[in-house]
């Protein structure tokens, strides 16, 4: 694979350490070759989430859903098992499953009225006697996603069937993924409904943004007097630390002035509430350990799998998933999660907070979003003006433990990209000639 520069022979990517600095050619959000090199080295390789087991409890159960440009159809088939289809007749191609969830043992495709079982296999061919020869049944199965694997609950696929197994490439932020898994005694579960929504930019900004926290408190200033007025105290503002959690994953924690519905408690709740998080927390102490639930109850955190999902374990749980479309649009598909059994009051209560700061209608991502879509216009200026910088923070990078660094910094951020360019063998210089660029930027 040849190495991937930006017009003139600049790379994509300046990191260098001695200078502390760390750029990004903004030719990334907007080029076509770079996209068509990002499907092929990032979304056919890498595990990307479908969904969470508890979305299709019951056998037949189904979803469909587009993963890396693909249709899936996203099932438990009779006997119990969590499959993966690409939602294509393999007959002439028509879509065969036309609904966005439902509960099937047979598939029917519109075109020719073929069947086929929640299995996989063909069940019914129209007229089939017309076919003589060379036609066996077998040979039109419909198509499995070649890899499927489950992680406490959260179901993934990728259609390398080489690549690595999944919790090889999660790796660290497993850990992360079980601070989720086991914020519930009985497990936790998607709350039914979805949200879906569209920005005009590119996907990567919205990776970004989750892991940002210099964004935080100057651009979502509406939600920070929306709290004021509950009687919230955020004169503390939002500060933590933040995790390179190896392989372009991230995660960053943080004390924010929101509460928590695991277990920091906020007076607004009430009283019986505080009593039922007391009982929570002491359940979850006695499951995980005292260390783990400190992180579980205490934390809130964002967590970041490469490439495309997030998790925003904060005033809700909510589970995201950014599927590029196009260089210049992106589709997110979000879920919040929640413990089972919890009572109606809290989950009511958490709905409320999923809606009002992470829902496109919210307070938070409307505001994210108009920085995004302003971004990806002014990347069309980026001949002019073609670097994007994540240089905050890297000079203590290096002398912090477990590369640790506070979350407002940008170690997540750099690593995202580093992993990004090491994918698509973008060309990354380890020097800085800061006189050619301050030289370029004045011209
Ligand atoms: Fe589905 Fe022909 S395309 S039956
Ligand atoms: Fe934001």
């Amino acid at each position: 694979m040849s190495e991937l520069s930006s017009p003139g022979g600049q790379p994509l990517i300046i990191d260098d350490a001695k200078e502390g600095v760390f750029r990004v050619h903004r030719l990334a959000y907007t080029s076509d070759e770079l996209f068509e090199r990002e499907q092929r080295e990032i979304y056919d390789h890498c595990w990307l989430l479908l969904g969470h087991e508890s979305e299709i409890s019951q056998p037949g159960d189904f979803k469909t859903r587009t993963i890396a440009l693909r249709p899936i159809i996203f099932c438990r088939d009779d006997a119990g098992e969590v499959r993966a289809f690409i939602n294509s007749c393999p007959h002439r191609g028509a879509e065969l499953c036309r609904e966005i969830e439902g509960n099937r043992s047979i598939f029917h495709c519109m075109y020719h009225s073929w069947t086929f079982k929640n299995t996989g296999e063909v069940h019914t061919v129209r007229a089939e006697d017309g076919f003589t020869g060379g036609f066996r049944r077998e040979d039109f199965s419909l198509k499995e996603v070649p890899r499927i694997e489950i992680y406490r609950d959260f179901v993934f696929i990728c259609f390398d069937p080489d690549a690595p197994d999944l919790v090889t490439y999660l790796g660290n932020v497993a850990r992360y993924i079980d601070f989720l898994a086991d914020q519930g005694g009985d497990g936790m579960e998607i709350v039914e409904g979805t949200q879906l929504y569209a920005a005009r930019a590119n996907w990567k900004l919205q990776m970004e943004n989750v892991i940002d926290f210099y964004h935080t408190v100057p651009l979502h200033t509406s939600y920070f007097r929306f709290l004021e007025g509950t009687g919230a105290d955020i004169s503390g503002g939002v500060g933590g630390a933040g995790y390179d959690l190896g392989n372009g994953h991230s995660a960053v924690h943080f004390k924010a002035p929101w509460g928590r519905p695991v277990a920091r408690w906020e007076p607004r709740w009430g009283e019986v509430e505080k009593v039922r998080l007391e009982a929570l927390r002491a359940d979850i102490e006695a499951r995980i350990g005292p260390e783990r639930a400190e992180m579980v109850c205490d934390w809130d955190c964002n967590i970041l799998v490469f490439p495309n999902l997030t998790v925003a374990d904060v005033v809700a749980l909510v589970v995201r998933v950014v599927n590029p479309i196009t260089p210049d649009m992106m589709e997110i598909t979000q879920w919040c999660l929640a413990p089972k059994g919890e009572p109606e009051e809290a989950r009511a209560r958490r709905l409320h907070a999923f809606n009002t700061f992470l829902g496109p209608g919210g307070f938070a991502t409307p505001d994210d979003i108009e920085v995004f879509e302003g971004s990806q216009r002014a990347f069309g200026a980026h001949r002019e003006l073609p670097w994007s910088d994540f240089s905050r923070g890297y000079y203590g990078e290096a002398t912090r433990p477990e590369a640790e660094v506070q979350s407002d910094y940008e170690g997540q951020h750099r690593a995202f990209y580093r992993e990004w360019a090491r994918r698509i063998n973008g060309r990354i210089s380890d020097r800085v000639d800061l006189a050619a660029l301050r030289e370029a930027a004045a011209e």
